[in-house]
């Protein structure tokens, strides 16, 4: 439906898709701020794709934007509703799309709600994408915000796990959010100091775990912190832990349960006291920081200008300190899976330092 030379836009819509994450709202409030500068109006498309199929929107003003920059959560709702798992679906959103005569469609959301709108994109409805992800794993951008939220907290978490694993003497397992990509567990273990992080990238061997761990009590350290993304599983399997095999739309099961696994394990192995703790949700909860609040402005901002430009079919994208248009073909082509080199620098703090390590460096 691009229109004709001489057509004026008027009416944006807005959706936040998928799981949610902080930040999200200050994207709503720029995207709403930026388009009044147009003098467009902005609709806030409720929960995610299935508001279009079902036609419920809201109209957005000031007053709704007003005071929701520091909000976690996201005022329009969201779901991880896929319209082209049924065909009805896709009619009844394209009538919508007329019906509530919207000339756009900005959509927030991750590799999934992309992909949605990189299919009406190739159907020539005007969309843009903005990336909104806590697992960071969408190519094409450097960060997504939420992520650094994500980070934030689960540094707090292991920074607090520290002292009650030092004076009980014990492993503590830490599992974090992060399905396909270990970037929270990469990022927030190397912030906290973790002793080992276990990645979905790098199937792990328990006894090489096992090992580390020793040759940390082996140095004198009575407690270790280990970290391991929920989608992390052991090289003997290529099956990940879930809570049920039950799929969403998108063909996602919900993951959980590889972290009670490794409790269990290290502690038979080991013989050491070991403690799970499952973060789950606080990750994604609560107010954005800073960083991710302007991320998500600079973000929102753009993506209304790349609209103005007639700019379709594009992602905003961070790129060093620059926000860029990148494909959206690009951005949910493939997951942006955790840099090894990073991964490389987290490792320099698994295991102990040797007896032999230690006399090396006196002499
Ligand atoms: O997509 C982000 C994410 O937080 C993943 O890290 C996690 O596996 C999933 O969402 C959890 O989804 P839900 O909120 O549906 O349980």
């Amino acid at each position: 439906m691009y229109q004709l030379e001489g057509w004026v836009m008027k009416k944006i819509g807005i959706l936040t898709g998928g799981g949610d994450c902080p930040g999200l709202n200050a994207v709503i409030r720029a995207v709403v701020r930026k388009s009044r500068r147009y003098k467009w109006t902005t609709i806030g498309i409720k929960n995610g794709w299935k508001g279009l199929i079902d036609g419920d929107m809201i109209l957005l003003n000031d007053r709704h934007v007003s005071g929701i920059l520091p909000k976690g959560g996201t005022i329009l709702g969201t779901s991880r509703t896929n319209p082209f798992k049924e065909q009805e679906n896709v009619k009844k959103l394209a009538e919508n799309i007329k019906k509530f005569s919207i000339d756009a469609i900005v959509a927030i959301g991750g590799e999934d709600t992309l992909g949605v709108a990189l299919k009406l994109h190739k159907m020539r409805i005007p969309v843009v994408g903005v990336p909104k992800t806590i697992d960071n794993d969408l190519s094409g951008t450097d960060y997504t915000f939420g992520f650094d939220t994500a980070v934030s907290i689960v540094t707090e978490a292991i920074d607090r796990l520290h002292t009650t694993a030092e004076s009980h003497h014990r492993v503590i397992v830490l599992e974090v959010m992060g399905r396909h990509a270990g970037w929270i567990a990469t990022m927030a273990g190397i912030a906290g100091g973790a002793d080992e992080i276990l990645i979905p990238e790098k199937p792990f061997d328990i006894e090489v775990i096992c090992k580390n761990l020793k040759a940390r009590y082996d140095s004198g350290k009575t407690f270790s912190i280990v970290v391991v993304s929920e989608g992390a599983r052991p090289k003997e399997t290529d099956k990940f832990a879930a809570i049920s095999d039950e799929k969403d739309d998108f063909g996602h099961v919900r993951l959980g349960g590889v972290g009670n696994f490794l409790g269990k394990e290290i502690e038979k192995r080991m013989g050491v006291e070991t403690r799970v703790t499952v973060l789950g949700h606080v990750q994604r909860g609560g107010t954005p920081t800073a960083y991710d609040r302007i991320l998500a402005t600079r973000f929102g901002v753009t993506a209304v200008e790349l609209l103005k430009d007639g700019n379709y079919g594009k992602m905003v994208a961070l790129r060093g300190n620059k926000i860029i248009p990148v494909e959206l073909e690009e951005a949910v082509s493939k997951l942006k899976t955790v840099d090894m080199e990073l991964y490389e620098i987290a490792k320099v703090f698994f295991g102990g330092i040797t007896v032999e390590e230690i006399v090396d460096t006196l002499v």
